[in-house]
């Protein structure tokens, strides 16, 4: 499974080339954003379950700057600077929720914040963690 995490370092050099002109690479682009829309709607129906209306609004933010994205690769004339505006607008959501919800970092691995009231018995949180928000393989 792709991550979220990969899917955006894709798009963001895809964006970020001459070859964002093509459309091959914008073709591109819209493939990553899929996966990232299928991940952040798994993130969605976690914490909708869960009663949690920030996460929620987080996964609403990032799966609307995901449209702008996909807006501004679909139009006829493509402009990458707006393209470029509406990557940053992502990384902000991104990064939004982060600042709510988690905690760690790169070495130590990345979880939950405790007091984000999410945490089951620690085997079950891990689980949700790792398999509910962003899918990714450990
Ligand atoms: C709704 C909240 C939310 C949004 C939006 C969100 N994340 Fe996360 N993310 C989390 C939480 C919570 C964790 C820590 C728990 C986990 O790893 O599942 C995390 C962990 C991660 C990790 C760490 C994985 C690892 O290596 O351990 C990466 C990478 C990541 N997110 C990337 C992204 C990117 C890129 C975006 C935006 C495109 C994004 N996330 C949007 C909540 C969110």
């Amino acid at each position: 499974m792709v991550a979220i995490g990969e899917a955006l370092g894709i798009v963001e050099s895809l964006v970020d080339s001459p070859a964002y002109l093509l459309n091959s690479a914008r073709g591109d682009v819209i493939t990553r954003v899929a996966i990232m829309r299928l991940e952040i709607g798994t993130a969605r129906m976690f914490f909708d379950a869960r009663g949690v209306r920030d996460g929620v609004g987080f996964t609403d933010d990032l799966l609307g700057a995901l449209g702008s994205l996909e807006y501004e690769v679909t139009v006829a004339e493509p402009d990458q600077a707006a393209a470029l505006e509406a990557l940053g607008g992502i990384r902000d959501t991104c990064d939004a929720c982060h600042h709510a919800y988690r905690e760690g970092d790169r070495q130590a691995g990345y979880r939950f914040t405790p007091g984000a009231g999410l945490l089951g018995s620690p085997g079950t949180f891990v689980k949700q963690a790792h398999g509910a928000i962003h899918e990714r393989e450990k």
